[in-house]
């Protein structure tokens, strides 16, 4: 402390010679009565800068003697170390926070991020809606550590399957997990296969890393098939809700199986283009679309049951992801620049009710990626008119780098954790 006043001491007659110094400076240049009124305003604050100093060294002796009486920033950045929190509390109930940390990798450095994803390089000009963090309400979602994460991959078969938004979510999952391969040649598609929107399959595999990172394009989940004979002249085709999607067997040698479906359950993509339900041998042509959404999952669920070996591997299905459309018809599309501030209903869905629903009744542990709530506010984040086909306005995608992100980085934070299966 001696020591500290002697800095003090020497700071101040540092001080008092400057401002000796500084009058006689000003006496020579001010004149007349003002001369006075101004050396004395002067001398007033040079005594309040004193004391303000004297004040502030106060303090931090105070916190140098005493450290556990942190201010509360350093507190929480303590918390925010130390938290690993992920399986206790509601990470999907939370709010976005701007994080110039973001975002956590270049779409035009990931040959897996599809042309049509890479909004800034089809002419986006802000950048803001890639700078958020989300923040669950009650803990933190574990900083991404690339290698960490790559190390405990080691051997494992990922596999996503569902619709465009589940071929985001593996574009994105590779895209974060390749920021830690040094040379990106270790890294290829296993068929040579460019990304394509109606591909059935894509295998992406980290030979240095013994890792497969799989993507199945099953937009319904169970079976499409042709219109039964004798069907009326109105049915084109039909999705049987009593048989899984044949490709199905592909999924089950993993070790973690991630499902979606949700967005094709329209009537725009079914009776409009004359396809209905089937089940067991008979049309179900009165059937509306979420009943008809319920039974396939419900058919979706057996096949888990009876298909999966718990003992290795993890199930996962995430919810319906929030579309920005706008307008009478839910049919313009307009971009913001930043996230709004409420949901406005968005953060409910009938899908993801019915997803949530039928897990719940299962005995196969299923962890629910219910990213409907977060999605909601996130208008800003879309694609829009920045992706291959400007003419055609996007407000059910996302950029990439972008949201898909924030997924994958709870849905990683899950896979490593031993009860990231309690949400
Ligand atoms: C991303 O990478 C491309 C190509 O290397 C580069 O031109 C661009 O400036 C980078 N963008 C950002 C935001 O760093
Ligand atoms: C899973 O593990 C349990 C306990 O270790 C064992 O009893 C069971 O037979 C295993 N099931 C399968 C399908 O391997």
């Amino acid at each position: 402390m001696a020591g500290s006043f002697e800095v003090e001491q020497y700071s101040l007659s540092k001080l008092r010679q400057f401002h000796e110094r500084f009058l006689s400076f000003s006496n020579k240049i001010v004149k007349g009565h003002c001369k006075l009124w101004v050396s004395e305003s002067i001398s007033a604050l040079v005594v309040i800068g004193l004391f303000l100093s004297f004040l502030l060294a106060t303090v931090c002796a105070y916190f140098y003697v005493f450290p556990r009486y942190q201010p509360a920033a350093v507190r929480t950045y303590r918390v925010h170390e130390s938290s690993n929190s992920v399986g206790k509390c509601n990470v999907f109930e939370g709010k976005w926070i701007p994080d110039e940390s973001y975002p956590l990798y270049n779409a035009s450095q990931c040959p897996f991020a599809e042309p049509g994803f890479n909004c800034l390089a089809n002419g986006r000009r802000d950048r803001g809606y890639q700078k958020w963090r989300w923040k669950p309400k009650n803990c933190d979602i574990p900083k991404f550590n690339v290698q960490e994460i790559l190390g405990k991959l080691h051997g494992k078969r990922i596999v996503f399957v569902g619709d465009s938004l589940s071929r985001t979510q593996w574009e994105s999952m590779i895209c974060l997990l390749m920021t830690g391969v040094e040379d990106k040649r270790d890294v290829y598609e296993i068929n040579g296969n460019k990304i394509a929107k109606k591909i059935r399959f894509l295998g992406v595999w980290f030979s240095s890393f013994n890792l497969r990172v799989d993507f199945y394009r099953s937009v319904f989940l169970v079976q499409p098939g042709p219109a039964p004979r004798r069907a009326p002249k109105r049915v084109k085709s039909t999705v049987r809700l009593d048989k899984l999607d044949d490709i199905s067997k592909e999924w089950i040698d993993s070790d973690f199986l991630i499902f979606n479906s949700g967005h094709w359950w329209t009537p725009t993509k079914l009776f409009d283009m004359g396809c209905y339900f089937q089940s067991g041998g008979s049309l179900k042509l009165g059937m509306g679309i979420t009943s008809g959404f319920r039974s396939s999952l419900k058919t979706w669920a057996a096949w888990v049951e009876t298909s999966i070996n718990r003992n290795r591997t993890r199930v996962f299905f995430r919810t319906f992801e929030s579309s920005h459309w706008i307008g009478r018809n839910r049919n313009s599309c307009k971009v913001t620049r930043r996230p709004w501030l409420k949901t406005k209903g968005r953060d409910r869905s009938r899908i993801s009710d019915i997803i949530i629903d039928v897990v719940k009744k299962m005995t196969t542990p299923v962890a629910v990626l219910h990213v409907t709530p977060m999605g909601a506010f996130r208008s800003d984040a879309h694609v829009g008119a920045w992706s291959d086909n400007p003419s055609v306005p996007d407000c059910s995608h996302w950029c990439l780098p972008g949201v898909p992100d924030t997924w994958n980085e709870i849905l990683l934070s899950m896979m490593l954790s031993k009860n990231g299966l309690t949400t």
